[in-house]
């Protein structure tokens, strides 16, 4: 496998880690029961670095390759650029309702869960057809020569959390995170 594509697959694996911790947060919410709020808070900022500035533009770089290699093939993965817009866009809207929750030091109300299923429903469904669509076309169609082309324009691109240097602001979520993994295997 190339070495984007294993980085592509660490970061969903990444990605769907914090989807279950941010949902095991929601259904606190959903039954009435108090949420961490800076762990929610923590997700949504690493959502709105990391998968928009980092992630979505290695698979946008992965794609143009396949439309240059195989352009028929290319055409059946869709739109991803506008795929990773309206992602990011609910990821703002969800980012502002987490927002205006801890400024106005308010409970969370029904709009806050729906903000936040829309999010996890809408990043689950992606990286689902990302995984069983996209990522095996690519793999079956680039070749090697593509794939060096690929690779070296994303070395330049670290993860603030997961990366080998976690960012100070990261280093909270990331114990947890650990922390969570002890408790699960
Ligand atoms: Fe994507
Ligand atoms: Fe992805």
């Amino acid at each position: 496998m190339s070495a984007v594509m294993e980085i592509l697959n660490q970061d969903h694996r990444n990605l769907e880690r914090l989807l279950i911790a941010l949902e095991r947060q929601v259904v606190h919410l959903e039954r009435g029961e108090e949420a961490d709020l800076d762990i929610i808070n923590a997700i949504v900022e690493y959502c709105l670095t990391y998968p928009d500035l980092c992630h979505h533009p290695k698979e946008d770089l992965v794609l143009r390759q396949l439309q240059i290699r195989k352009p028929e093939v290319a055409e059946t993965v869709g739109n991803l650029e506008a795929e990773h817009r309206k992602l990011a866009e609910t990821t703002r809207h969800f980012a502002a309702a987490v927002h205006q929750v801890i400024r106005g030091g308010q409970p969370a109300s029904g709009g806050f869960g729906e903000s936040a299923r829309a999010f996890l429903d809408g990043y689950r469904y992606h990286m689902e057809m990302e995984d069983t669509a996209f990522f095996p076309l690519a793999e079956r169609h680039l070749t090697a020569e593509d794939w060096d082309v690929v690779d070296r324009e994303v070395e330049q691109m670290v993860d603030p959390l997961f990366g080998g240097r976690v960012e100070e602001r990261y280093k909270v979520l990331r114990n947890e995170i650990m922390l969570w993994d002890e408790l699960a295997t």
